[in-house]
């Protein structure tokens, strides 16, 4: 028997003012995107803009349903709606924000949840590029991911079929 241990290093900043002014901007699309989230039910309204290698910004946001499992996280709408848009073209970074209407309070950057990790792994494996991630709240902490595959260690990939 021998253990194996998985570690990763993200960067975490203090606010936005420390960013680099790419990511500062494009955190601040995704924050505005999350005025077109339909969250009627969680009033957790979340907004995700990509910027592309061809320097054209795409933007999603969560999109519920009262059938819960229809809805679609800002992640994954950000997704499709990059590829629909501009095919075969690689994304660089996909900026994530929110905006807790339940509790006004947005001050943490929350992560992508499963679902969407796997779908993110599935771009940046498709693309051969990583995708960084910038993760922040309306305010507080922001958190700088470089690559996908951080967020999914031991992840099931197209590679396990072959
Ligand atoms: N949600 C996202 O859009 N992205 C995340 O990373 C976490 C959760 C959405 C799904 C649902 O509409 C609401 O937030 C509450 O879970």
């Amino acid at each position: 028997m021998k253990k194996e241990e998985i570690s990763f290093e993200y960067q975490v900043f203090d606010d936005a003012s420390s960013l680099m002014e790419a990511d500062r901007s494009l955190l601040q699309k995704a924050k505005l995107a999350t005025q077109t989230a339909y969250a009627p039910y969680s009033q957790f309204c979340v907004g995700a803009t990509a910027l592309l290698a061809n320097g054209a910004t795409v933007s999603g946001s969560n999109q519920e349903n009262a059938s819960s499992p229809a809805g679609l996280c800002a992640e994954r709408v950000v997704l499709a709606a990059a590829a629909a848009s501009y095919p075969g073209i690689v994304i660089n970074t996909i900026a994530i924000s929110y905006d807790n209407k339940r509790t006004s309070i947005s001050d943490h950057p929350v992560a992508p949840c499963g679902i969407c990790r796997q779908s993110l792994l599935e771009t940046q494996l498709q693309q051969q590029t990583p995708i960084r991630l910038v993760l922040s709240g309306w305010e507080g902490n922001i958190f700088i991911i470089n690559d996908v595959r951080h967020l999914l260690p031991l992840s099931f990939t197209a590679a396990d079929m072959e």
